[in-house]
């Protein structure tokens, strides 16, 4: 079984700032650092860390994208349908990082909107039945792979972060795994309580499995009649950054090496505690061992 993630990647420009900047303020940020990341990209290097067999495809500036390219490579992601764009900027963005962890991201999309359509078909050529698809909301043409994901019987994994009105048009019905925060939840399927969500989730899409973060209060799991939760580590927190993505490469990598979803839900929340103790994105992922490690400790 082998995982594509078809995503962006990003350049982060990171800025340490007292608070996250209001309209019209302007403000002297206290530290600035420059990491590789991406949703996308993150998602590629935590199914590495977490010793899964995983192929990014994608695009990046051919002036501006070795750190991109660099970064996947030392991880161990394979990067043989990764394009280098001449004349393209790499996708990047902007984030401020107050003094909580709590973050705010500007997103230039660049390279990551080049996607074309023969890249998708020359890609998927090399996959086949019962392999995963990762996706985000990054890159353009997200619903021609969906569909062409699908047709070649692959599992299409969605997480429709950032999302957007453009997620409604996409054919979600062919989704065989959501992966959602509590705020991507309520805009596709409505409720009032994070259960709520979780069962109109399941009542929507019925064939799906459906995977909720909730911050705080922990991750949901829900397919069919089968529920999952786990709750979280207490870790001090430096930066939100790829928390995320990082579930998302652990859930689905421990899942699909045949761990149940709680025991997966477990991993996956281990190693995202890992990554919000440390800054930035991508750099902060933790290998599997660290992973195995903060669980016998606690
Ligand atoms: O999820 C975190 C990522 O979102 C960052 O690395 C940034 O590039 C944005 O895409």
């Amino acid at each position: 079984m082998k995982i594509l993630n078809f995503g962006s990647l990003n350049i982060d420009y990171v800025y340490n700032v007292d608070h996250i900047l209001v309209g019209g303020e302007t403000l002297a940020a206290t530290g600035r650092n420059v990491y590789p990341g991406g949703k996308g990209l993150n998602q590629s290097v935590a199914f590495a860390r977490a010793d899964a067999d995983v192929w990014h495809a994608g695009a990046i500036g051919k002036e501006d994208g070795q750190i991109l390219f660099d970064v996947l490579q030392i991880s161990g992601v394979n990067t043989e349908f990764l394009l280098k764009l001449e004349g393209i900027p790499s996708g990047h963005t902007f984030i401020q990082v107050d003094k909580k962890g709590q973050n705010c991201i500007l997103v230039h999309g660049g390279s990551n909107q080049e996607i074309k359509q023969s890249h998708v078909d020359e890609t998927l050529k090399y996959f086949s039945t019962g392999d995963y698809l990762i996706l985000q909301n990054e890159i353009n043409d997200i619903d021609y792979l969906i569909k062409a994901g699908h047709e070649k019987g692959m599992k299409v994994v969605l997480n429709p972060s950032p999302i957007d009105d453009s997620i409604y048009s996409l054919p979600l019905d062919l989704v065989d795994f959501f992966l959602v925060n509590e705020i991507e939840a309520a805009q596709l399927v409505e409720g009032d309580s994070f259960e709520e969500l979780l069962e109109n989730f399941v009542l929507k899409y019925p064939h799906s499995h459906v995977v909720m973060t909730v911050g705080s209060q922990g991750s949901y799991y829900a397919h069919q009649k089968e529920r999952a939760h786990f709750g979280i580590f207490d870790v001090p927190v430096v930066d939100t950054t790829a928390a995320g993505d990082t579930f998302t490469g652990y859930f689905i990598s421990s899942f699909a090496e045949g761990l149940s979803p709680q025991q997966s839900l477990e991993i996956a929340s281990a190693a995202s505690s890992i990554a919000v103790s440390r800054a930035g994105a991508s750099s902060s992922i933790p290998t599997i061992k660290e992973v195995e490690q903060f669980l016998a400790e606690q």
